[in-house]
This record gives C-alpha cells, sequence and structure tokens, in this order.
C-alpha cells in the first residue's frame, strides 16, 4: 500500500501557497514545517505514512502563520546557533548566522577552553551568545543582562536545557541607568575578562521598510538602535571600560556599515581597536577592543 500521493499533494500545495506569498524557500520550508508536524526528520516526511486529520489541521494552521510572515523558527519554538539549539519566542531575537562570528572572534583570542573567564553579555535574549560561550568554556562563568524580562525567561530555559545555568547569573538591567555598571559590578565578578554584545543597532526610521519576519516578530527593544542606530554603543562604550579587567576585551556585533564608526566611539573611551572581524558575506560584523 503507498499512501505517499496524498502527502505529496498536501505537500505541493503548500509549496505553491508558501512560494506565492513570496518566502525564499518554499521547498524546504513546507518540509521543515511537515516534519514538526509529524515530529520526525526532514528527510523522512515522504517516507512516513500519511497525515491524520488532526496533521493536517495542524499543518494548516502552521502554514497560516507562515503566510503572515511568522518566521518558521518561531513557529516551531527553536533554532540552531553555533553548536546548540535554542527555545526562541517572539520575545527574543531569533539568533541570526551573522552573530556566529562574535564567537569565533573569541574563540581566536582565548584559547585555552579551561579557562575560568568572566563573561558578561550585554543584550542576552535567547541567550545564544553567551551560552554558546559557556558550552566552550566549561569552567567559565557568565552574567547575562536584558532589560526584557520575558526575553531573560527563554534565556534561563535554554541555560537550563543546554546544562549550564549553575554558572549563569541572570540580570534585568537597563544599561541607559545611570548606575548600571555599578550595579553590574555588585553581581559575582565584579569585572570581566570578557565582553559580548550584540545590541540593537537599526535606526529607528529604518525599522518600518524590514522584512515582516523581523519589523513584526522580533522585538522592536531588539531592533531599535535610536535615530542613527548608534544610541546603544555609545552608551556601552561609557560603560565597558568600567566593567573591564585590564587587557580584558569587548567584542561588539556590528550593522552592515557601522563597524569603523563602532571602533572610534570604543576608542574615543580609551578603548583600542584589536580586530573588525568578517562575516561570511564579508561584512565586518565583529569590532574588538581591548582595554589597556
Ligand atoms: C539585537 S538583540 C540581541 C539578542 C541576542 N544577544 C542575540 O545576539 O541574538 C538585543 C537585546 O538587547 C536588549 N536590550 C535593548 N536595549 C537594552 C537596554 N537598554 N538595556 C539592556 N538590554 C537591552 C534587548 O531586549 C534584546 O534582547
Amino acid at each position: 500500500m503507498n499512501e505517499q500521493p496524498e502527502m505529496n499533494d498536501f505537500f505541493t500545495e503548500m509549496v505553491l501557497k508558501l512560494g506565492a506569498a513570496g518566502i525564499e524557500q518554499p521547498r524546504l520550508e513546507a518540509r521543515l514545517l511537515l516534519a514538526h508536524v509529524k515530529k520526525c526528520e526532514v528527510a523522512k516526511i515522504f517516507s512516513t505514512i500519511n497525515l491524520t486529520d488532526e496533521e493536517k489541521q495542524n499543518a494548516t494552521e502552521l502554514l497560516k502563520r507562515r503566510l503572515a510572515h511568522e518566521p518558521l523558527d518561531k513557529i516551531v519554538g527553536h533554532r540552531e546557533f553555533f553548536k546548540a539549539d535554542f527555545i526562541v519566542n517572539r520575545d527574543v531575537l531569533s539568533p541570526r548566522p551573522d552573530t556566529e562570528t562574535l564567537i569565533e572572534s573569541v574563540l581566536k583570542y582565548y584559547t585555552d577552553l579551561g579557562a575560568s573567564l568572566q563573561i558578561l553579555d550585554l543584550g542576552t535574549g535567547s541567550g545564544c551568545i553567551i551560552e554558546s560561550l559557556l558550552l566552550e568554556y566549561q569552567t567559565a562563568h557568565g552574567v547575562a543582562v536584558d532589560v526584557s524580562a520575558a526575553a531573560l525567561a527563554v534565556a534561563r530555559k535554554n541555560a537550563k536545557k543546554l546544562g549550564i545555568l549553575p554558572r549563569l547569573d541572570f540580570v534585568q538591567a537597563d544599561w541607559f541607568a545611570t548606575d548600571f555598571a555599578e550595579n553590574i559590578s555588585k553581581c559575582g565578578a565584579q569585572k570581566f575578562d570578557v565582553i559580548v554584545t550584540n545590541p540593537p543597532y537599526i535606526p529607528s526610521g529604518d525599522i518600518d521598510d524590514l522584512a515582516p519576519e523581523v519589523r513584526d516578530f522580533d522585538p522592536r527593544s531588539a531592533l531599535d538602535g535610536g535615530a542613527d542606530g548608534f544610541d546603544s554603543y555609545q552608551r556601552i562604550a561609557e560603560i565597558a571600560p568600567e566593567l573591564l579587567v585590564s587587557g580584558g576585551r569587548i567584542f561588539i556585533e556590528a550593522g552592515v556599515g557601522q563597524a569603523e564608526r563602532i571602533a572610534a566611539i570604543f576608542a574615543s573611551k580609551g578603548l583600542k581597536l584589536v580586530e573588525m572581524r568578517a562575516d561570511l558575506a564579508g561584512i565586518a560584523r565583529c569590532v574588538v577592543m581591548r582595554k589597556k
């Protein structure tokens, strides 16, 4: 008995609808949605038996969400980043492959994976940066900061799932607060060997023009970098020198075309430029600065 044709019809219909809605990889996305509904590996969706009525209903519901441009990772509730799988929802920025440049850069400068580094993550979101680092540096300790309590709840779930909860503290704080550095210094480590940050850096006026997947489903607080996109960089440059140990480094994610100005902002606060590291598309994505 071969029941695949019905599955193929359902799949083809999904692909056509996704394509018509302007989704870039309709076949791949249809496969991923079906694999999620069938709770099977993507490669196995055509060799599994047909969809039950309930699965068809589920798949139709999920398709409707994707056709409304909700990103696939937020529909299925998780996303791969570097070497791990992170829970995501609408309270956090979907981790981007470009951000892996920060992890690679830290690994380049801190080659001893047994080093007991103290790491601070400013704007942790899902926790993808700091938690990837704590998985690499098995005796390191981290502090994950975010202004959003909802984002911190996701980061905490991820830390638990990845088995690193005992080595990570969570702090809800706003880096624009005047006593921010003082408060962070009070939790655990007083100063940090490494700071990582991927702050919001989209100019406010550009947000309406972003793809609906980003504009409507990533939190505004994860995107909006103020009038020219540099508000958070300016503020983080003011507080970073106080929070770094002497010789410590900060790894800053840059938006397209922002790296030179970021380096200048941090240099004006006494940090020394170490490197501007490009992502796979050749865009200067990670600015590395060092405290003398
Ligand atoms: C671009 S997202 C980065 C999330 C995650 N680190 C990543 O790379 O996927 C920026 C994060 O900074 C947080 N954030 C924005 N403004 C903040 C502020 N003033 N103080 C603390 N956190 C802030 C946002 O809530 C958001 O989670």
